[in-house]
């Protein structure tokens, strides 16, 4: 392999640049030539490349967001679309693809591997941590540390006026944030996809904590909870016990900011790892890490097996 090509996809998360860095200075380390591709899968069908060389990922390990951009791109879901990226790829005489992105990425991208035979690894990068076949995703840990440092201030506002607070955190079907931010900030409960929530219990342990003379309650609940969003659960609550409550949603708040050393760590292991596995021949696969070791799993993998929530986590988040 000679020419390699890089780009970010899906929604971003902080530690993307870093690994866009690890990524640019192993191809170099390795003797070859790698494109940045712009915009994700958009930039691939719209032909948007750009050289990358050493100078271009300078001063951007500690920033949010990615320099390469991102997108999610309904044009390749097409056959039409991956025609397009392929050809532009081939064209540029590009061997090897590496794809910093989601399960939605990697699904795209193994489409791509089979259709055109183009060697692609993936490395894992969303906020969401749900991706089968590594113990954290690139921006997970960031992401919790911003919603935790915002559930701590609400903490404060609540106990203040001895007020209920929903808090609603990202994860349209998964749980990971949600579960970890609230065994970190100490909620009183937690809502999560994964698991069946029981409102009627929520409202009974709320209410016994505040006949006990407990200032704050703070109920986590992850966006895609089947019970609802914070909104529909603050109505339930309220129709179930009467009890009102104040609601805070973090949004994209949780996507940004510089990341922490963990995931520029995590970012620049993988970023390296991925160069590997392409020049090594063990494409399709996601790189990743589990146990301190470097992994990699077939590409498909990571969209076809669904990564469990760490039961300890549960029991804590259930008991504490
Ligand atoms: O990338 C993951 C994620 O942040 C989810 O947690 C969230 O549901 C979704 O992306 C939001 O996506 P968008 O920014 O495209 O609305």
């Amino acid at each position: 392999m000679k020419k390699l090509a890089v780009l970010t996809s899906g929604g971003d998360a902080p530690g993307m640049n870093a690994c866009i860095r690890a990524t640019v200075r192993r191809a170099h380390n390795r003797g070859l030539f790698i494109f940045g591709v712009r915009k994700g899968y958009e930039g691939l069908i719209d032909n948007d490349f750009v050289e990358l060389k050493s100078s271009d990922v300078s001063n951007i390990i500690q920033r949010g967001g990615t320099i390469l951009h991102s997108a999610r791109s309904d044009r390749f879901l097409t056959e039409e679309g991956r025609a397009r990226a392929a050809s532009n790829l081939k064209k540029r005489k590009v061997e090897g693809l590496v794809i910093i992105g989601g399960d939605g990425s990697f699904r795209g991208a193994d489409a791509l591997r089979i259709e055109y035979a183009i060697p692609v690894v993936g490395v894992p990068a969303t906020i969401d941590n749900d991706l089968w076949g590594t113990d954290l995703t690139i921006g997970f840990d960031t992401a919790v540390n911003t919603a935790l440092d915002a559930i701590d201030k609400v903490r404060d506002t609540a106990a203040a006026h001895d007020r209920l607070f929903i808090v609603e955190v990202m994860g349209r079907s998964a749980g990971f944030i949600a579960l970890e931010v609230g065994v970190g900030g100490g909620a009183e409960a937690v809502l999560i996809p994964e698991t069946e929530t029981d409102l009627e219990g929520i409202c009974s342990k709320v209410k016994g904590r505040i006949s006990r003379g407990r200032t704050s309650n703070i109920l986590v609940v992850a966006e895609g909870d089947e019970a609802g969003n914070a909104f529909e659960i603050a109505r339930k609550i309220e129709d179930i016990s009467g009890l009102k409550s104040r609601i805070t949603v973090l949004g994209h708040v949780q996507r940004g900011g510089s990341p922490t050393a963990a995931d520029r760590v995590l970012a620049s292991k993988l970023g390296w790892a991925a160069v590997d596995a392409l020049l090594e021949g063990a494409w399709p696969c996601m790189v990743g890490e589990i146990n301190s070791e470097i992994t990699r799993y077939p590409l498909a993998d990571s969209w076809t097996k669904r990564k469990k929530l760490d039961p300890l986590l549960l029991t804590l988040s259930e008991n504490l």
